[in-house]
């Protein structure tokens, strides 16, 4: 596997005891994953690949999503928002709407 372009972490709330603790998980970040990994197929994306994460200690504003190596933060992800993301990434550009920007 090469190095992808984009590399979609959801977050699982899993903390270092195992046990997931927190917001995403509660807001289905699970399901979303799959739901992420399904459209990224669905879509044929070229260099994104998909995994979760543990907490990464921005509950409040959960489901949390990050990107590498671009090192945009996500927010309030859900369905709609996975799509919006997906549509501006296929055409070069950032969901502002789901950005954390501070
Ligand atoms: S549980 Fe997702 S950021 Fe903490």
């Amino acid at each position: 596997m090469t190095k992808p372009k984009h590399h979609l972490f959801i977050c699982s709330s899993v903390r270092a005891s195992g046990e997931p603790q927190g917001i995403c998980h509660k807001k289905q970040s699970m399901a979303l994953l799959s739901y992420l990994q399904n459209e990224v197929r669905d879509r044929m994306l070229e260099g994104v690949e998909v995994a979760m994460t543990g907490c990464l200690n921005l509950c409040i504003r959960g489901p949390v999503m990050i990107d590498y190596p671009s090192g945009l933060w996500y927010q309030g992800i859900n369905e709609g928002a996975i799509d919006a993301i997906l549509d501006a990434l296929e055409e070069g550009r950032v969901a502002e709407e789901y950005l954390i920007k501070e």
